[in-house]
């Protein structure tokens, strides 16, 4: 069921997006390497908790027997490592890497998602381009984000540009509608036909990420049954934010200072 939202969820929502924005902005200052991810992820559920909310990925159950709840308050996923990488005391993160950040949460009932790829110190120019390509994606996708379109005609814009710049889209995950729950329909595919799917309209809020990969879009699932990286070995970048359908141009709950400047988003 979609669910839209009143004046006054609408103004809950923009109170979850901020703390995830706010985290981000955080994040951007204190990511370095030497760093384990464990640690980024310990020092952003303490900063999420300072802003009133609660990590909503922590204890997040798919209900699939043998897969435990997901233990932690962020997913970092270092690299070919594409989404839902599990924050380990092992895992440092290192010069020249990319790092990609997703994380919920939950402040007065509503859910705020957005996810970033972080670059570490100098990264190669093929990476910088992709995380570039990921985060256009993104707004290519929101072009379409206004009542009157349909999800597919936000799928097919993100899914094209990809395309378009050479890389992969993939395909077993997808955005979401948001609201109460971290997922809620529509789902929102990276790749399909304009004109098809639900219609949107004012008061809905949804969730846009694209996940992208540099070679082929074929992906595998570790055996902690969480983290997902690319068959191929090669690069993945992810990018999302959570959005509100309005009669006119949509707001964006989730935006962070950086990408406030360099998008030129309100
Ligand atoms: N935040 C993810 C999304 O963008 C979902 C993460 S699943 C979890 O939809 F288990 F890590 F919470
Ligand atoms: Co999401």
């Amino acid at each position: 069921m979609i669910t839209i939202k009143n004046a006054k969820e609408i103004e809950l929502m923009r109170e979850a997006g901020k703390v995830v924005a706010t985290l981000y902005d955080y994040i951007e200052e204190i990511i370095k390497p030497g760093m384990t991810t464990y640690e980024l992820d310990q020092l952003a559920e303490a900063k999420m908790r300072e802003l009133g909310a609660t990590p909503a990925e922590k204890g997040y159950d798919i209900g699939v027997k043998g897969v435990p709840p997901y233990p932690a308050s962020l997913c970092v996923s270092i690299n070919d490592e594409v989404i839902h990488g599990v924050p380990s005391k092992h895992k440092i993160i290192k010069e020249g890497d990319i790092v990609s950040v997703d994380t919920v949460a939950l402040k007065n009932g509503f859910n705020g998602d957005a996810a970033r790829t972080f670059v570490v110190g100098k990264v190669s120019k093929e990476a910088q381009r992709l995380i570039d390509v990921t985060t256009q994606a993104f707004f290519e996708g929101l072009k379409y984000c206004r009542a009157g379109f349909r999800v597919g005609d936000i799928s097919h814009a993100v899914g094209q540009y990809v395309e378009s710049q050479g890389y992969s889209v993939v395909r077993e995950f997808q955005g979401h509608g948001i609201g109460r729950d971290m997922h809620e329909d529509p789902g929102i595919p990276n790749y399909g036909k304009a004109g098809r799917g639900a219609r949107l309209e004012p008061g809905m809020t949804i969730c846009v990420e694209p996940m992208v990969i540099q070679g082929k879009p074929d992906i595998l699932e570790l055996d902690d049954g969480w983290t997902i990286i690319t068959e191929d070995g090669s690069l993945a970048a992810h990018y999302e934010n959570t959005i509100l359908i309005t009669k006119d141009e949509p707001e964006i709950l989730t935006m962070t200072k950086k990408d406030k400047q360099k998008y030129k988003v309100k």
